[in-house]
């Protein structure tokens, strides 16, 4: 197929996480959004969890208000979330799973095992406006639940395959990455729009870069990491050019 422009989501949590190591104001996460946008970031994403961990309420409202750019509003499917997606009205609403005493988002949601549940809360984000993504395993399975869930977009995880190769598992990062391209390509022929994301780092973006279907990828925790050496607008137009690189091999 012929490729499209990959778009970046940076993901700003981690901004949040350092101000709320001391309470108080500072790092500002909007600032860092400024600064994403300066560097061309295609879009801002942040995670409001259920334990406020990062992302606060006022952050998401300041975020809607202040910004220009798209926000992916990533969110729990539940009531209380639910209620604050449809009032904030996000550009796109990404429905993750949850557990309080995770560190970061482990698995994909399971669209299939949870479609009762599901169903309702994509309609009334879908109604609201917002576009409804679901992040997920690149599983067949996964992504034929995300077809009947009437789901646009689904956002695959990298995570495992990005851990296999800082483990330096090659092989086994090897085959996850052959599972993440078919996962995209047999979600792009159902006609999803298709995203991927977590753990990404400029050692493994280029290779997720070059799978044709996807449309955007998300990456926070790298980004916010990398700034503290060389600044978040160089951390990012890096991330660029790696993602860039990776693109050109999929033509
Ligand atoms: N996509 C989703 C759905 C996520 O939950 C996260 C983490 O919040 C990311 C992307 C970004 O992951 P990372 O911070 O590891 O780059």
């Amino acid at each position: 197929m012929k490729s499209q422009r990959l778009r970046l989501g940076v993901n700003i949590d981690h901004v949040a996480t350092i101000r709320n190591a001391r309470g108080g104001a500072m790092p500002d996460p909007v600032r860092a959004a400024q600064a994403a946008a300066r560097a061309g970031a295609d879009g801002i994403t942040a995670h409001l969890r259920e334990d406020r961990r990062h992302i606060s309420d006022a952050d998401i409202e300041r975020l809607s208000r202040e910004i220009d750019l798209p926000l992916n509003f990533e969110m729990a499917a539940t009531p209380e979330m639910l209620e604050i997606a449809l009032k904030a009205k996000p550009h796109a609403a990404c429905i993750v799973p949850e557990k309080r005493e995770e560190r970061t988002t482990e698995g994909g949601l399971d669209a299939r095992g949870q479609h009762n549940q599901l169903a309702p809360i994509v309609a009334e984000l879908a109604d609201n406006g917002s576009r409804v993504s679901l992040f997920i395993e690149a599983d067949r399975a996964q992504l034929d639940a995300a077809v009947s869930l009437g789901a646009p977009v689904v956002e695959l995880h990298t995570g495992r395959y990005c851990d296999l190769h800082a483990a330096g598992d090659l092989s086994a990062a090897a085959s996850e990455l052959t599972r993440i391209r078919d996962a995209a390509r047999y979600g792009a022929s159902l006609g999803l729009e298709v995203h991927a994301g977590h753990g990404l780092a400029f050692e493994t973006v280029a290779d997720i870069a070059a799978i044709p279907e996807l449309a955007e990828l998300n990456i926070g925790h790298f980004l916010i990491g990398e700034a503290i050496f060389v600044g978040l607008e160089a951390a990012i137009a890096e991330m660029r050019q790696h993602m860039t690189l990776g693109r050109a091999r999929a033509a």
